[in-house]
């Protein structure tokens, strides 16, 4: 399945498909006429796609190079740059070849920045191997890495020139993080696709969901290229993918992000949001409660147990919180969304989130 990513020069297509890895130098082949290519991928992942994807670009006649970095958040750090930049300098890249990020939003994330400066930018390709980074980081061209004051602090919108989606990757990628990535597909399906959201109530679990994954994949997908296209540079419609992110950021930087994984947190903050726009008349009744099974089917918690005030003081310290002004995402009903002006107190008799 192809879509394309409509922008102008920047345009791009994303395939999704079974099996694309193993034929992924077919593909590049399409776009790419240099020689040399990076791929940068982590401990993770690597042994267990290097060498397929190696092999399959190195029968389209390329040059492969490896970099292979520790799994995890910490490796998205702005320390890491410079033994990134020695690696592609050392393989004496240039800026006709190209860096393909093999791995989920950490190496999408970092890989991407590399490749969005080094030598003034060089071509990307990425190959996202979790399911939150197939459906949502991959796409849209955000790239960063973090500073010790705080995530994605460093970055900028830099688009690749193509993605390569194969599903069947998911099938090493552990239980937890399928569930983080569930909780995006649930978001997707309550702020743009209610027939998205009732075929994922319909299933019991995400085996039972395989059969549907690539149309699932692919419709998430699509939802975030419309959006990225109406809004590239993030300064309106964008704003919608951020439906739950309000309570969800500000619970991760209350844990340290040491607890509740960025999916988990996510589920929280829509259902508990919801909860709190149905109390005021602002979404249709029932949604909270269809939000809640929906997250229960895959694994996901909807509550932490932490009275709303600790959380008040971060909310108004929240970047996103402007002056005084805060824009929360609500639900007219599920599949319909829209930004509502509003302020902290919107938040005070939440109770326990
Ligand atoms: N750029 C964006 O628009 C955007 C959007 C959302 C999130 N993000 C970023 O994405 C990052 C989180 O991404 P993530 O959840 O993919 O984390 P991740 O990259 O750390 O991957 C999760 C774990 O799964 C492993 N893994 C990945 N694919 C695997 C596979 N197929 N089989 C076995 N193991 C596999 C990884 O090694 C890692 O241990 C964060 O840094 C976040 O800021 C970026």
């Amino acid at each position: 399945m192809k879509l394309t990513v409509n922008l102008g020069d920047n345009s791009y297509p994303i395939y999704i498909d079974r099996g694309i890895l193993p034929r992924a130098g077919e593909y590049v082949s399409q776009f790419f006429h240099g020689k040399r290519i990076m791929i940068i991928s982590d401990d993770n992942v690597f042994p267990l796609y290097g060498q397929t994807l190696t092999d399959s670009l190195a029968e389209s006649g390329y040059e492969c190079h490896s970099l292979v970095l520790p799994h995890g958040e910490p490796t998205k750090s702005f320390d890491s740059l410079p033994g990134i930049y020695a690696a592609l300098l050392q393989a004496k890249m240039t800026r006709s070849d190209l860096v393909v990020a093999l791995g989920g939003g950490v190496i999408g994330d970092l890989a991407g920045f590399a490749a969005a400066s080094f030598l003034r930018g060089v071509k990307l390709l990425q190959i996202p191997t979790s399911l939150l980074a197939q459906v949502d980081s991959s796409v849209g061209g955000k790239v960063a890495v973090d500073l010790p004051q705080g995530k994605n602090l460093v970055g900028a919108f830099f688009h690749p020139k193509m993605v390569l989606i194969d599903p069947d990757v998911l099938d090493t990628l552990p239980a937890h993080f399928i569930s983080d990535g569930m909780g995006e597909v649930i978001k997707y399906g309550c702020i743009k696709d209610a027939e998205l959201f009732r075929t994922l109530c319909a299933h019991t679990s995400f085996e039972d969901l395989k059969s549907d994954l690539v149309s699932i994949i692919a419709r998430c997908v699509d939802i975030k290229r419309v959006v990225v296209e109406a809004d590239q540079f993030d300064t309106g419609e964008r704003m919608l993918l951020n439906f739950g992110h309000t309570l969800a950021h500000t619970l991760e930087q209350y844990y340290h992000y040491e607890r509740e994984s960025h999916g988990e947190a996510v589920g929280i903050g829509m259902y508990h949001i919801t909860k709190i726009s149905e109390g005021m008349g602002l979404t249709a009744p029932g949604c909270a409660e269809q939000i809640r099974h929906a997250l229960e089917i895959y694994g996901l918690p909807v509550s932490c147990g932490l009275p709303v005030e600790s959380l008040i003081e971060a909310i108004t310290l929240d970047k996103k919180n402007l002056n005084g002004k805060l824009n929360v995402v609500l639900l007219r009903e599920i599949g319909d969304s829209y930004v509502y002006p509003t302020d902290v107190s919107f938040f005070k008799d939440a109770g326990v989130i």
